[in-house]
């Protein structure tokens, strides 16, 4: 276990009133969510680029519900774990936090996650695709195809989907807070999908200590100023411990 660069996050965190984390798949796995990219990221031998794109849900929108629908199921009774915890001790006590996901299984917010920002958007939310109105939708299992209860027509999941724009004002908060953080975290993303890929160079170029926690290397680990291996699970709450509030 990497103490000594634990402590050196740690320090830079009690140093710092503005702080940005983000996260991706990796901080969900030990809830029990599959990561997109490891081995149990496959349904039935299609990967998610094959199935997350509007062009997919043209096509066969039944089997584009059908995958949700699985990962709703597989989802819904999962439990934030002490990583996704961590994050909700430095938010209690850091002035200017925030909290970027890629992730739509809403586990930080499950946590007690304040205000996190969920740029690819939630599973729990569902999108008109002729009035446009969002609503929550928890249901297990959905019905497929699900219709909107204002106009009938038909409803997708509320992500953002490969080849979709991010929304503006999301996008704009998040490079607003990147243009300002002192540390940033990277946790259990890959770095393979943009415009997430690019978030910690943004910061690191404006000035911020970039340090990634991942359980593997990621083609950015030599780019960040630390890459710590490890369990999210199991480093976020040793930093909590380490930066000893
Ligand atoms: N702790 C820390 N890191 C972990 C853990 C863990 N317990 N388990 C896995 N990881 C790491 C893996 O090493 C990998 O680098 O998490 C990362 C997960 O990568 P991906 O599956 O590619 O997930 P992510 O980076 O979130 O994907 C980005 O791609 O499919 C789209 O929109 C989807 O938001 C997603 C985006």
């Amino acid at each position: 276990m990497d103490t000594q660069a634990i402590r050196q996050i740690a320090e830079k965190i009690k140093d710092s009133t503005r702080v940005v984390v983000m996260t991706g798949a990796g901080i969900s796995q030990e809830s029990g969510v599959p990561t997109f990219r490891g081995a149990d990221g496959l349904w039935k031998s299609f990967r998610a680029e094959d199935l997350a794109t509007p062009e997919a849900f043209d096509r066969d929108p039944v089997l584009v519900w059908q995958w949700y629908d699985w990962r709703r199921g597989l989802i819904k009774p999962l439990k934030p774990n002490p990583g996704h915890y961590a994050l909700i001790e430095l938010e209690k006590r850091i002035e200017d936090f925030t909290l970027v996901t890629q992730n739509v299984d809403g586990l930080h917010r499950a946590a007690g996650s304040k205000n996190p920002i969920e740029m690819h958007g939630t599973i729990w939310r569902v999108r008109c695709l002729e009035c446009g109105n969002t609503f929550e939708n928890r249901e297990v299992p959905i019905k497929i195809l699900p219709k909107c209860e204002a106009c009938g027509g038909l409803l997708r999941p509320g992500v953002v989907w490969f080849g979709e724009a991010l929304d503006e004002k999301i996008l704009h908060a998040i490079y607003t807070c990147l243009q300002k953080a002192q540390v940033m975290l990277i946790v259990g993303t890959s770095g393979m999908v943009q415009p997430a890929a690019s978030f910690g160079i943004v910061a690191k170029r404006a000035g911020a200590f970039v340090a990634e926690v991942n359980r593997s290397n990621t083609p950015q680990s030599s780019l960040f100023d630390l890459s710590i291996q490890g369990k999210a699970g199991e480093l976020l709450p040793q930093l909590v411990e380490q930066v000893g509030w």
